[in-house]
C-alpha cells in the first residue's frame, strides 16, 4: 500500500520504517529539515536499537523515502499522523498544536477513500473533533484512531510484532470501510496472530491513556511500597518477586527504583487528569495525582540518601551519576529522573559527574551546567560516591573489586536494585539500593 507518516521522531520514524519493511510504499515527511536529511541518509536521528539496520535495509529497496513536502502524501492512500503532544507549558493538559497543524496542512492532499490514522496519544474527544475536519474536506475520506502502544528501546519489535491492534471508527462497527484498509496494512503481523479491536473513537483514545496509567500507577505502586519497606526494615525486591507470582499481579513493571520517566508516562497521566477535570470526571482520576506524587517523591528520597550516604553533607563531594537517559536502551532525557536527580545534587553542592553510553548530548543540551564523561571507567575516577540511576547493562555488570581500585570512597546507591548488595558489600562498598535494608 502507500502510505504517508507524518510526523518523523520517536514514534514515526520507526512507524515508516517498519511500515517499509511489511512491504508498503513509504514516504515519511516531517517540518524538520536536518531530521528529514538524516533519515534520508539511513541515519537514525535519535539512539533507538536496530534501527539504523532496518533504515539501511528498507531503503536499498526504494520503498522508503523522507521529505518536508507535505504535498508527497498526495500519493498515499493511508497517512498516519505521528507527531507528538508533549505536555503544555505551565499546565497539565496536552499541548496539540502539532496534532491540529499537521491534520490541517494534510487536508488538502486528501482524495476520495483516503484513510487518516492518528496514532498520537491525545485526549479523548480528539478524534470527533478531527473527524469533522476531514469529512468536510473530503466527505469519503476516513478517521481512524490507532493509538500505538511501542516502547522505546523495544521500538522496532513492538511495532513489526504489536501484542495488540486497536482500531478506534467513527461508528465502532467491523463493517467500518477503514477497518479492511487497515486490515491490509497491518496484514504480516494479523496473519501471524496478533489480535486486533474496533472501538469507537473515543475508546481508542481512551486506551492509550488508561494503559499507560495502569503502568505508572503499577510503578508508583511498588515504590510506595518500597517507602513501607524503607520504614519497616524489609525488602521491596522480595515482596515484588513474591506478589508477582500471583499472575492476576504479575512481575512486570514492579521494579521499585527512582521511578518513572521519559516522553510519555508523565505527561500522558497529567494530560489524562486535565481531560477528566473538563468533562467532570475528575473525581475518578485523583489517584493519579498519588502516583504522580509517589514518583516525583523517589527523586527526593535519592538526593536525601546520597547525602546520607556521604556522611551527611553532600558539599564538594564528588559524585558520579551512571546514567543520564530515562531507561536503558535510548537517548531520550525527557523528564529523565538519573538526570533531574543529577540536577538537584549539583544544586545543593555537590561535584556531580554523569556518564551514559548514549544519552550524553541530550543531557548536555537540557542541563549544560552539568559535568560530562563518556567513558565510565574516568568517569568513576576518585568518587566520592556512585549512582546508578539507569540500568544499562554495562552499569550492571561492574565489577565492585575492579571499581573499588578507581574511586576515593566506596559508596554506592544503587537507584534501580539492579546490583548484587551482597557481593558489593564483600568488596567493601557501604551499598544502598531503595526499599532495601
Ligand atoms: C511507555 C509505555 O510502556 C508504552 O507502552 C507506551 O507506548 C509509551 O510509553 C508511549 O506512550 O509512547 P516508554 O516511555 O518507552 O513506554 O517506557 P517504559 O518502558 O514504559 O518505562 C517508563 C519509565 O518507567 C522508565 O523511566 C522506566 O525506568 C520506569 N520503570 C519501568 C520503573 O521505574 N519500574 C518498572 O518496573 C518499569
Amino acid at each position: 500500500m502507500r502510505i504517508s507518516v507524518i510526523g518523523c521522531g520517536y514514534l514515526g520514524a520507526v512507524h515508516a520504517a517498519c511500515m517499509a519493511k511489511l512491504g508498503h510504499e513509504v514516504v515519511g515527511i516531517d517540518i524538520d529539515e536536518s531530521k528529514v536529511l538524516a533519515l534520508s541518509s539511513a541515519e537514525a536521528p535519535f539512539y533507538e536499537p536496530g534501527l539504523e539496520d532496518l533504515l539501511r535495509e528498507v531503503q536499498s529497496t526504494g520503498r522508503l523515502t523522507f521529505t518536508t513536502d507535505m504535498s508527497a502524501a498526495s500519493n498515499s492512500q493511508v497517512h498516519f499522523v505521528c507527531v507528538g503532544t508533549p505536555q503544555k507549558k505551565g499546565e497539565n493538559g496536552a499541548d496539540l498544536t502539532f496534532v491540529d497543524a499537521s491534520m490541517t496542512a494534510l487536508l488538502p492532499y486528501l482524495s476520495a477513500g483516503d484513510v487518516v490514522v492518528g496514532k498520537s496519544t491525545v485526549p479523548v474527544g480528539t478524534a470527533a473533533r478531527v473527524s469533522e475536519w476531514v469529512e468536510q474536506r473530503q466527505p469519503s475520506a476516513h478517521l481512524v484512531w490507532n493509538p500505538e502502544f511501542l516502547r522505546e528501546g523495544h521500538a522496532v519489535s513492538d511495532t513489526l510484532h504489536p501484542d495488540r491492534l486497536v482500531y478506534g471508527v467513527s461508528d465502532g462497527s467491523e463493517d467500518h470501510p477503514a477497518v479492511a484498509i487497515l486490515d491490509k496494512v497491518y496484514s504480516a503481523p494479523l496473519t501471524s496472530g496478533t489480535p486486533r479491536l474496533v472501538t469507537d473513537l473515543p475508546t481508542a483514545e481512551l486506551v492509550k491513556a488508561a494503559a499507560n496509567s495502569f503502568l505508572a500507577t503499577k510503578i508508583s505502586f511498588i515504590n510506595a511500597m518500597a517507602e513501607v519497606c524503607e520504614a519497616a526494615g524489609a525488602d521491596v525486591t522480595q515482596l515484588a518477586d513474591a506478589i508477582g507470582m500471583d499472575d492476576r499481579i504479575g512481575r512486570k513493571f514492579l521494579n521499585a527504583g527512582i521511578g518513572f520517566g521519559g516522553g510519555c508516562l508523565p505527561k500522558d497521566i497529567r494530560a489524562f487528569m486535565a481531560r477528566a477535570g473538563e468533562l467532570g470526571a475528575d473525581q475518578a482520576l485523583t489517584f493519579l495525582r498519588e502516583v504522580d506524587a509517589i514518583n516525583m517523591r523517589r527523586r527526593t528520597r535519592v538526593v536525601e540518601l546520597a547525602r546520607d550516604l556521604c556522611d551527611g553533607s553532600r558539599l564538594g563531594k564528588r559524585i558520579t551519576v551512571l546514567g543520564a537517559a530515562f531507561k536503558p536502551e535510548s537517548d531520550d532525557v525527557r523528564d529523565s529522573p538519573a538526570l533531574s536527580i543529577a540536577a538537584q545534587l549539583q544544586l545543593q553542592g555537590a561535584v556531580v559527574t554523569v556518564t551514559d553510553p548514549k544519552a550524553l548530548a541530550n543531557a548536555a543540551r537540557r542541563f549544560p551546567e552539568l559535568h560530562y564523561e563518556a567513558d565510565t571507567a574516568r568517569a568513576v575516577q576518585n568518587a566520592d560516591a556512585l549512582l546508578l540511576l539507569t540500568e544499562w547493562q554495562e552499569y550492571r555488570d561492574l565489577d565492585p573489586y575492579e571499581t573499588a581500585v578507581a574511586v576515593s570512597s566506596l559508596r554506592v546507591l544503587d537507584g534501580r536494585n539492579v546490583l548484587d548488595s551482597s557481593k558489593w558489600r564483600a568488596a567493601g562498598w557501604s551499598y544502598r539500593g531503595l526499599g532495601r535494608p
